[in-house]
């Protein structure tokens, strides 16, 4: 049985939250504290799946709390239900929370983010790895990034294109602000895939105190993995976003359609950057054994890890609250076939986007991915696409 704790100064509010999840109760174990120390006292007796913090509180605030619980319990999933009106302090939550709610939150929302959660954990079987993922508060981005980030934010006026356009080119910017716009904080109608428009709602003001945190921007080390290039990922996950969404226009989707092939092609390979970043020795034995073999590298790392890079991918947007769409074209970017989608849908377009710009680009590990899924690609009708799509993937030479 899952074990879950919740953590508000306010006991009408504790005994709120166990009125509306009282259908779960014969599932979930689940636990009321009053505050953050009582918090950590249960948490050094018994494990916690899920820990759920309210965020102003006396004493040990939800930050403070969930930076402890982040360093001593890190696989535990941490998430905030807070008041609209601490909307400024959810900048301090960027890097301990994984996922923000606000209050008042439905009892189905509650249950749904928790039900979520523990999807994705069974997701990644490997505990090692979830303990890993768990941990990430911020991805690597490359220095340019950043000094163009906070060149732009310097100058008297700042263009919100520029910055989106510095965002949108980055893996780890990206998936920051993803999470963070996407997050039931910002009280958002519908969930926002395009990077631009994500940096126009949350404005200036929010992205500079964000570019300013340490906690947004880590470097990649390249000494420690030195068969991985963050730069080359960087290229090949721009140009898979590019192509993907160039298909969603081809096929005639809509606009947010569109936009989720750009993001979830963006993202598609991020499970590499936690892989190298978070265990560059054996990472640098999976990049070396790919090469050597001639194999794809989500066979080697299913060999030695018992998982893929699109594993824990999926598992850490997951986490981080990116919508669901986006998880799954992350998870099965290599196995199109395990979606139920029987026509076009992000996880084709990443699919077929990853291998049409490996056909064109070499990417660090030198070694082609598995091929096109061309049985799933019969079975949706689109098989004779192909050649339009692998048109499109020539037509714009200067993203390669
Ligand atoms: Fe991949
Ligand atoms: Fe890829």
């Amino acid at each position: 049985m899952k074990t879950l704790l919740f953590v508000d100064d306010d006991p009408k509010v504790l005994q709120g939250l166990q009125r509306q999840l009282r259908t779960m109760r014969n599932e979930w174990n689940m636990n009321f504290v009053e505050g953050g120390p009582q918090a950590l006292a249960f948490m050094a007796r018994q494990p916690v799946d899920v820990i759920v913090t309210d965020m102003m509180m006396p004493g040990m605030d939800g930050s403070q709390l969930l930076s402890e619980v982040s360093r001593r319990h890190p696989q535990t999933v941490r998430i905030v239900l807070s008041g609209q009106a601490e909307r400024e302090a959810v900048l301090r939550l960027v890097g301990p929370a994984h996922q923000y709610l606000s209050k008042p939150c439905e009892a189905d929302e509650l249950r749904n983010a928790i039900i979520r959660t523990f999807s994705l954990c069974d997701l990644l079987g490997n505990e090692h790895l979830k303990n890993l993922t768990a941990r990430i508060k911020s991805l690597p981005t490359l220095p340019s990034a950043q000094t163009r980030l906070t060149g732009e934010l310097q100058k008297d006026a700042p263009s919100l294109e520029r910055i989106s356009e510095i965002v949108a080119r980055d893996i780890g910017l990206t998936a920051k602000i993803m999470q963070l716009v996407n997050s039931a904080f910002f009280g958002l109608p519908r969930q926002i895939s395009d990077p631009q428009e994500a940096v126009a709602y949350l404005g200036l003001t929010t992205v500079r105190a964000l570019a300013l945190s340490a906690e947004i921007f880590s470097q990649f080390d390249p000494r420690l993995c030195q068969l991985f290039s963050l730069d080359i990922l960087e290229r090949h996950s721009w140009a898979t976003g590019l192509l993907a969404r160039r298909m969603a226009h081809l096929e005639r989707q809509n606009n947010q359609m569109m936009d989720q092939c750009f993001l979830a092609g963006l993202l598609h390979d991020v499970g590499q950057l936690v892989l190298a970043t978070g265990l560059h020795e054996e990472y640098s034995q999976v990049i070396l054994q790919a090469r050597q073999k001639k194999q794809p590298v989500c066979q080697v790392e299913q060999e030695l890890f018992g998982a893929s890079h699109a594993d824990v991918g999926a598992y850490l947007l997951g986490l981080w609250g990116l919508p669901n769409v986006i998880v799954e074209a992350v998870a099965w970017h290599h196995q199109p076939s395990r979606s139920v989608a029987a026509q076009f849908s992000q996880v084709m377009a990443v699919h077929v986007a990853d291998v049409l710009i490996h056909e064109r680009q070499q990417v660090y590990t030198e070694a082609p991915p598995p091929g096109l899924a061309m049985a799933y690609l019969e079975k949706t009708g689109l098989a004779g696409r192909i050649e339009t799509w692998r048109a499109a993937s020539l037509e714009n030479d200067e993203v390669y």
